[in-house]
């Protein structure tokens, strides 16, 4: 089905909206929400072991579209493997708020919501947009967009509304989506690539492509891979240094964006520590830190340190992250690094905490993370989408790199 493309770029913009606001706090917690309800166990058992709980939780606003248990058993009588089952149920995860007010006074009657499906960037075309629409004698219909425009499922009741931060609502049954219940790409049919090209990461992805590195990500992808791809500012700023190292030095600074596990947001917020990389060879280490920052995850690296903006792809075992900076290693950037004493195991360098006043109503173009004497030479800290900062300043920062990120897309 074809969709409107001012409705399209309305969603979009809806999803942008969204895609702005990624670390709030967590206000909710859904699974704890859904434990009152035991009609709803099923669901929410699958909330949970699909880790839709925790990206649901990571959310500021949106609608899970519950279906208790009998419409539950229908969907695990089609004996679905897991990663479809998440896809089937990111389509019940609205990225809006609708309370039972709202669905039933929808402006001009219908509107298209986008969903965690479609957030997962897995969703091909129009799909994983939701139809809802008020019919007739007070009932609002839903239905996957890619279902051909019908109206598969109706709003039963609310269970929880806490505006505009979650609402749980029922619905009658399992919206069809002929596109999220499909078998899911092997791991070794998605091209890594060819997803970070089209998601604001093509510097990055051509980098890859003319090294010996992009070998080395395909033959951990079917074993698990987490990539923490630059954005193409960061990149682009990056480029002088990289074509001034040997190629093995290039390899060795594209293996070291990614590591040989699949870590999804949450789990990254709850593993802080050193973690091996691509590049870790014997006595070549080539550790990066992973360090929470309120609910930021940083990647430090003992010469800079970079943010996790947002998430590209999420499709289990292959998970790929967007960073604000090109990680430097202290294997390769040596001079780069400050003339203290040794950092070792901890290489976090304390050069954040001797500025960066924490006032949240720190203005966007405070100078936060701004050149010390030891990092001036670091061109990245040159782009304009690093600001940092503690707090508001911080937050301004992320805002900043998301919009650009979108902006190149
Ligand atoms: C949410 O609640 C469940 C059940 O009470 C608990 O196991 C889980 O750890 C909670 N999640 C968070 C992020 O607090
Ligand atoms: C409602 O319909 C009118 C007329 O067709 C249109 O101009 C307006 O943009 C619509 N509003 C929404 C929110 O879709
Ligand atoms: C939702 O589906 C109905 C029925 O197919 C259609 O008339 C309506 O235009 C759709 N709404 C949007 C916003 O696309
Ligand atoms: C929504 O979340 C914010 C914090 O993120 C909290 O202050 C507010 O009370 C929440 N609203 C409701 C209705 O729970
Ligand atoms: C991914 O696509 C690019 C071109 O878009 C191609 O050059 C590359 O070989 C592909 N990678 C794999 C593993 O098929
Ligand atoms: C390239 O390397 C040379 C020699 O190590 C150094 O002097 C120069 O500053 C480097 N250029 C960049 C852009 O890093």
């Amino acid at each position: 089905m074809h969709l409107n493309p001012a409705a399209m770029a309305a969603s979009a913009a809806v999803v942008l909206s969204l895609l702005l606001l990624p670390f709030a706090t967590e206000a909710f917690n859904v699974t704890r929400i859904l434990a009152k309800h035991p009609e709803f166990s099923t669901f929410n058992h699958y909330l949970t072991v699909t880790h839709l709980a925790d990206d649901i939780n990571s959310r500021e606003t949106i609608t899970v579209c519950a279906v208790d248990n009998a419409g539950m058993s229908d969907l695990l009588s089609k004996h679905y493997p897991l990663a479809t089952i998440k896809n089937v149920l990111a389509v019940h995860v609205l990225l809006d708020y609708f309370g039972a007010k709202k669905l039933h006074q929808i402006t001009n009657g219908t509107a298209l919501a986008a969903t965690m499906y479609q957030a997962t960037g897995t969703a091909p075309g129009s799909s994983g947009f939701v139809n809802i629409t008020d019919l007739k004698g007070g009932k609002v219909g839903f239905g996957a967009v890619d279902n051909g425009g019908t109206m598969d499922a109706t709003f039963v009741k609310p269970l929880e509304e806490q505006p505009y931060n979650i609402s749980i609502i029922q619905i009658s049954n399992i919206l069809p989506s002929p596109d999220a219940a499909a078998p899911t790409a092997a791991p070794s049919q998605v091209n890594l690539t060819d997803v970070m090209s089209a998601h604001g990461c093509k510097v990055f992805a051509d980098t890859l492509l003319a090294s010996p590195a992009e070998k080395t990500y395909e033959d951990n992808l079917a074993g698990g891979l987490t990539v923490f791809c630059p954005s193409d500012d960061a990149m682009k700023g990056f480029l002088p240094k990289f074509k001034n190292l040997t190629k093995d030095d290039q390899q060795s600074l594209l293996e070291y964006h990614a590591v040989p596990v699949y870590q999804t947001l949450s789990m990254l917020k709850s593993s802080n520590g050193p973690t091996t990389t691509l590049a870790t060879d014997g006595a070549s280490k080539f550790n990066l830190v992973v360090q929470n920052d309120g609910q930021v995850v940083t990647l430090k690296t003992s010469v800079d340190t970079a943010k996790i903006s947002h998430n590209l792809i999420d499709q289990d075992p292959v998970c790929i992250f967007v960073v604000d900076k090109v990680l430097m290693p202290p294997e390769l950037f040596k001079h780069d690094l400050a003339p203290t004493p040794a950092p070792a195991p901890a290489p976090a360098k304390s050069k954040k905490k001797h500025h960066s006043p924490p006032a949240p109503a720190a203005p966007a173009d405070s100078p936060a993370d701004g050149p010390t004497a030891d990092d001036s030479s670091d061109q990245t800290a040159d782009n304009s989408n690093d600001a940092v900062g503690l707090t508001g300043g911080r937050f301004v920062g992320v805002c900043l790199s998301l919009w650009v990120a979108f902006l190149l897309l």
